[in-house]
């Protein structure tokens, strides 16, 4: 049987990983800024995750949300410990997607409305109403089409100003990467933000942080929306949160009800998953790795504003993205076929950095060093 061909590929089989670097077959090393999607947040193959895991192997890998699982309340308690968040509940699921699916349908459940405001460029996931405030038409498949989702301009206060004076009362959520992650490393103004917390109080609508890709600390602080000192009333969260172990979750404030069969989910929160996310949150105090994303994440902000030809630096912590001018387009595969580095990208023209959260200045520096010599290479 074939694959079902929907992924291009890059020219490269991993066979391992250790900490910020994946191996091929021939053991060749790469250096991984990219983590898989901002997947890997404490490194590859970390050893207290590993043991986590494999500890939990032996008492118990998985049982439905029909029994009690201390695991979950644990995992709770440390996630209100991280987040700072104490009043919050914690529902568990497995995909960034299916934590967005579960914040918009718990706006709509909580304020009996169905408007939903997302943004231009948004990245919200592939389920239906996640894709349906995902702005790109590549995505969306005839019956995901729905008018209960409005695009407007990110980071433009008055627009959104605007559609909730027309539209207030009939607004369920409004969904915003505090940092655009897929769309191309674009920061959401304190602005913008301070407006969405204003007007969904005044009107009574959800507030959903998509911090699927920009929290789990990745950007310095645990959430990316704690920057600006606001609450959302949901977050959302996945990737880093499992280190590549499928976890993902949503953090509930108070006033929004729990009723019985609201949410559910088969695998959501199963043992495996729940030892995961807990071996992640203690590595990241144990090794102060959020203050590591702050500080790393500045120094290669800094250090990459100093670098001629590339273009409009900007991110957060370790997520930072950079525009690459047209005679450079081909810098991201020169740098993985002749420098051995792995990144990401945003089209048209964009370089993402997400690497794990334990990277150092050795290997930020090793990296500056190549992207300097890979554009000295491509401009001679
Ligand atoms: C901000 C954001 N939200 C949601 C998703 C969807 O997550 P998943 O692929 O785990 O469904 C992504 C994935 O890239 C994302 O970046």
């Amino acid at each position: 049987m074939k694959l079902f061909d929907v992924y291009p590929l890059m020219d490269l089989n991993i066979v391992r990983a250790a900490g910020n670097y994946v191996y091929d077959e021939q053991d060749n090393a790469f250096l991984d800024l990219y983590g898989g999607h901002a997947v890997i947040s404490i490194g590859h193959g970390h050893p207290h995750w590993k043991q986590r895991i494999a500890g939990q192997m032996d008492k118990i890998a998985f049982y439905s949300n029909a029994v009690i699982n201390e695991l979950q309340t644990e995992l709770a308690e440390k996630l209100a410990q991280i987040s700072g968040k104490e009043a919050y509940r914690l529902f568990l699921c497995n995909s960034g997607a299916e934590a967005n699916e579960n914040a918009l349908k718990l706006a709509s459940f909580h304020t009996g409305r169905k408007k939903i405001v997302a943004f231009s460029k948004a990245f919200h996931g592939r389920t239906s109403l996640a894709v349906a405030a995902t702005d790109n038409p590549k995505y969306t498949a005839p019956v995901n089409e729905t008018e209960h989702v409005v695009f407007l301009p990110f980071n433009d206060v008055a627009a959104l100003r605007a559609y909730f004076s027309l539209n207030g009362n009939d607004i369920a959520a409004v969904i915003i990467e505090g940092i655009q992650g897929v769309g191309g490393i674009h920061v959401a103004s304190d602005e913008m933000l301070q407006a969405i917390r204003d007007l969904c109080d005044t009107y009574n609508a959800v507030f959903i942080a998509d911090e699927v890709q920009c929290g789990c600390g990745r950007s310095g602080k645990f959430f990316s929306l704690d920057h600006t000192g606001l609450q959302a009333d949901i977050y959302t969260m996945a990737k880093g949160m499992g280190n590549g172990f499928p976890v993902a979750g949503l953090l509930i404030a108070p006033h929004i009800n729990a009723q019985y069969g609201m949410l559910g989910t088969t695998f959501g929160g199963n043992h495996l998953a729940c030892a995961a996310a807990l071996a992640v949150i203690e590595t990241m105090e144990q090794e102060n790795l959020v203050h590591n994303a702050a500080v790393t994440g500045d120094y290669l902000l800094r250090s990459l504003q100093e670098i001629k030809g590339i273009e409009n630096v900007r991110g957060k912590g370790l997520m930072i993205g950079f525009d690459v001018p047209e005679q450079l387009k081909t810098l991201k595969l020169h740098l993985f076929k002749q420098y051995r580095i792995l990144t990401g990208e945003a089209a048209p023209n964009v370089i993402r950095l997400l690497p794990a959260m334990t990277i150092d200045r050795v290997i930020a520096d090793t990296f500056l060093q190549a992207l300097q010599a890979a554009i000295d290479d491509l401009n001679n």
